[in-house]
Parts: structure tokens; C-alpha cells; sequence
């Protein structure tokens, strides 16, 4: 798997997380939780062997513009596709998106679509290695909820209706391979 990869965006750059290269100090998402994680919990996370993370950056700038990490999980699989539930065994293994994240002042210009494209793209080489049928994230839950929504729906996301995480949302590994592989 390449350590990193180029987006669209000239000179922009996302690596996997190494906290000597990448300054996290004056990130701010506009969601207090997150900012926390990342600057809080995330080392021990990676040294738990809990998470990766891949941070994005502009240049020879060390500052963190955006951010993603990815872990494993199961989802019940009666809560899926009918593939999932024609599968016979009780959990399906999908690779966990959480805490996508942009910085502020550099928010609606497109940097949090290309973190999920890398993420998708990064999830698609870890499932040709380890059986993974499905991303999934959940989609945070307070006022700005619908354009969250909105900007996952448009990316290929679509609802698990899962009555536990009912803000839960996945994409089957085989779309994300039909459109990116
Ligand atoms: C959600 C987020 C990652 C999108 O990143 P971005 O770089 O602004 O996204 P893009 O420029 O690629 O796409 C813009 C779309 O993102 C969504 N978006 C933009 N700002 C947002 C905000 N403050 N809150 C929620 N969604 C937002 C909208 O769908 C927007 O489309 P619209 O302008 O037509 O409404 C970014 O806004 C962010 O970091 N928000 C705070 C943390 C967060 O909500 N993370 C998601 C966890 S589930």
C-alpha cells in the first residue's frame, strides 16, 4: 500500500499520521469532539493498534488541513444487502470511516471530498488483502446533520438501518470498486 497519495489539489498531500512531521496544534474543525480525538486520543489509538490515520497537508506545511481514520468492524448481517443475509454467518467484517475532517477556514472547497475518495481508494487496497463487503461511518448528529447527509448521499453512502446507530451509513466495497477500482 503506497504511504501516500496525491489529491486533485495541487501540492495538497495525505500520509499516513506521524505525529514528529504533522502539527496538529492549531486545527479546528468547527466540532469540538473531533479536534479533541485528534489531538487528544489518537496517538494511543495508533499505538492500541485501534486505528490508522492519514492527515492531509498543503506544501512543506506541517499544519493538518483535514484528516480520516480507519479501523476494522462488524456489522450484523441482517441489517445489510441481501448478499449479506444470504451469507450465513451473523456478522459481516467492513472497514470503519470515522472522524473525516477538515479544517475550518479551508472547509467547502472540496478537501473533504478528496479525503473520502482517499479513504475509499485506501479501503479498496486493504480489501484486496482482507475480506472487507462494505465502508461504513456514522454520520454525526447535531444541527449541520442534513448537509453531512447530504455530502456522504452524494459520495455513494446509503443508510443500514440499524436501529442502534441509526446515523449509521455504508457503501458496499463492490460500488466503490466498480467507480474507483
Ligand atoms: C463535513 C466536512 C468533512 C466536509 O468537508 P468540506 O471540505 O467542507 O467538503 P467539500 O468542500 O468537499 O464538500 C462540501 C460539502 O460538505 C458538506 N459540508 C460543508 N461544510 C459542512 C459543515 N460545516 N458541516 C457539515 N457538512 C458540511 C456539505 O454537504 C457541502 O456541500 P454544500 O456546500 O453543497 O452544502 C467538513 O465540513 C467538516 O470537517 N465538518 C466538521 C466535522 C464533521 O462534521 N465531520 C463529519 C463527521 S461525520
Amino acid at each position: 500500500m503506497p504511504a501516500e497519495t496525491k489529491a486533485d489539489t495541487p501540492a495538497l498531500a495525505i500520509a499516513r499520521f506521524d505525529k514528529a512531521l504533522h502539527d496538529r496544534s492549531a486545527f479546528s474543525c468547527g466540532f469540538g469532539p473531533i479536534d479533541n480525538f485528534l489531538k487528544s486520543s489518537l496517538s494511543d489509538q495508533i499505538k492500541a493498534g485501534m486505528v490508522t490515520a492519514w492527515i492531509a497537508t498543503a506544501g512543506d506545511d506541517p499544519a493538518v488541513l483535514g484528516f480520516y481514520t480507519l479501523g476494522a468492524m462488524a456489522v450484523r448481517a441482517h441489517l445489510g444487502p441481501k448478499k449479506w443475509q444470504y451469507a450465513g454467518v451473523p456478522d459481516i467484517p467492513v472497514i470503519y470511516l470515522r472522524a473525516v475532517a477538515v479544517r475550518e477556514d479551508k472547509q467547502g472547497v472540496g478537501l473533504g471530498t478528496a479525503l473520502v475518495i482517499d479513504a475509499l481508494k485506501r479501503c479498496l487496497e486493504i480489501a484486496d488483502r482482507m475480506g472487507a463487503a462494505a465502508i461504513a461511518l456514522d454520520v454525526l448528529h447535531d444541527d449541520h446533520f442534513d448537509r453531512r447527509w447530504k455530502f456522504y448521499a452524494e459520495l455513494g453512502f446509503q443508510p443500514l438501518s440499524d436501529p442502534k446507530n441509526p446515523y449509521r451509513v455504508f457503501i458496499p466495497m463492490a460500488d466503490v470498486r466498480a467507480s474507483l477500482g
